[in-house]
């Protein structure tokens, strides 16, 4: 009998689950290069306990934590050219599994041959490591050639990688709802700047949700320095648990209205990955095309601005004080809200991007649960082609945005 996904089944992403198998189907950020040193490192994805490692052939492998041979954890494991060996008894597995060496049997035994431990495809990008869970995944579709991640010319930058202890929806499904922007992110109304205009919560910008091919994306707007142009400022979401947004040089710099006349030029990405029901990890990259050499360095500290005010000595409350700090002001809303499917809505009318993001979520759930390939899944035939998301902050022509709402 064919079982009807809900927004219930989003949350839950172990082995055998709808949305766990739905998220085996595409690659997974795993790592940033930079942190895979010379000792493995333990991680957990889609609630499994897995080691990933460099050999010193440079291979990547992603196996699983507990040694097939007793248990011990190859997190302690030591790292040799043909792969990982087991503290405990000396099993030594290369980055596809395979055990090649047991040194307590005899010699001549061929058992260390009938052992596949469990392992998963890796591939590195831009500064990122990618892997495919899918149990008996030999061959994984193409790793999406994101843009961001693979364009020359421009600056990249990873972010620190962040982690956080709610479900991964929570984080999502904040990028389909604009308007919390003027309101739990606002800033001083009259300091004068672009975004203290735009996300004024007196004047809350309009917006479209609209559906893309790779997923969908909401666009905020307000009337522009012309009657047939506007300020836009486009938030994407692409499958399956990925974030794009265009703003971030004019939100973080404090710019004034007249430098959005030139239009958005760094694309800030952000792969979630969770790690089981109640933690995800999210991998960051900056990638900009504009004129401004010193601009990865501008923008490293505007990214830790501290909440402002003191902490109150009776202030019992974990995350506050909050406010002025966009990441903490997130963490505390959307770490609070329970997870969908449990918790009591009264969903709004601009709710209407979070609303599109659940069905487009729960669709590409039940086409993986279906056995179909799921949007935002490659075809070999689409491996070469460069994956962009949409994310333009600045002043346009009223049609574009126009156009594009009408076709969905
Ligand atoms: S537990 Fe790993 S080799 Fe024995
Ligand atoms: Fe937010």
């Amino acid at each position: 009998m064919s079982y009807e996904i809900t927004n219930a089944d989003i949350v839950r992403v172990g082995p055998g689950t709808a949305a766990g198998e739905w998220f085996r189907r595409y690659w997974l950020a795993v790592s940033t290069a930079k942190e895979l040193r010379d000792i493995p490192l333990g991680l957990k994805i889609l609630g499994e306990n897995l080691v990933l490692f460099r050999d010193l052939k440079g291979r990547v492998g992603l196996v699983g934590m507990h040694c097939p041979h007793r248990g011990s954890s190859l997190e302690y494991g030591d790292i040799e050219e043909r792969g990982i060996r087991c503290p405990y008894h000396g099993w030594l597995f290369d980055v596809a599994g395979n055990c090649l060496e047991q040194p307590a049997e005899p010699k001549g035994s061929t058992y260390h041959q009938k052992i596949k431990h469990i392992s998963y495809p890796v591939r590195e990008l831009g500064g990122l490591i990618f892997a495919y869970l899918r149990p008996d995944g030999d061959d994984p579709p193409p790793l999406p050639r994101y843009r961001p991640l693979v364009e020359q010319g421009g600056q990249r930058q990873i972010e620190e990688t962040r982690a956080y202890d709610y479900n991964w929806f929570n984080f999502i499904e904040n990028g389909a709802d604009p308007v919390h922007f003027s309101i739990l992110h606002r800033s001083d109304p009259n300091d004068g700047t672009w975004r203290s205009w735009f996300f004024d919560f007196r004047d809350v910008p309009a917006f479209d949700a609209v559906e893309t091919e790779y997923g969908m994306k909401v666009v905020s707007h307000k009337p522009g320095p012309t009657a047939d142009t506007e300020y836009v400022d486009e938030k994407s979401f692409a499958l399956p648990s990925i974030l794009q947004i265009g703003d971030t040089e004019f939100t973080h710099f404090k710019r004034d209205r007249s430098a959005l006349l030139d239009g958005s030029r760094n694309e800030h990405i952000m792969f979630l990955t969770p790690n089981d029901d109640e933690h995800f990890t999210l991998f960051t990259v900056n990638y900009y095309t504009g004129p401004d050499p010193d601009f990865i360095k501008k923008l490293a500290p505007t990214r830790s601005t501290a909440p402002q005010g003191e902490k109150k000595e009776y202030d019992k409350r974990p995350l506050a004080p909050f406010r002025g700090s966009v990441r903490r002001e997130d963490m505390a809303t959307q770490g609070t809200q329970g997870t969908i499917g449990e918790r009591a809505e009264h969903l709004a009318s601009s709710d209407r991007g979070v609303i599109m993001l659940r069905k487009i979520i729960v669709n590409a759930i039940q086409t993986a649960h279906a056995g179909g390939r799921p949007r935002g899944v490659l075809t070999h035939a689409e491996a070469d082609k460069s994956v962009r998301f949409d994310s333009f902050t600045g002043v346009r022509p009223v049609a574009v945005r126009q156009k594009e709402s009408a076709r969905t």
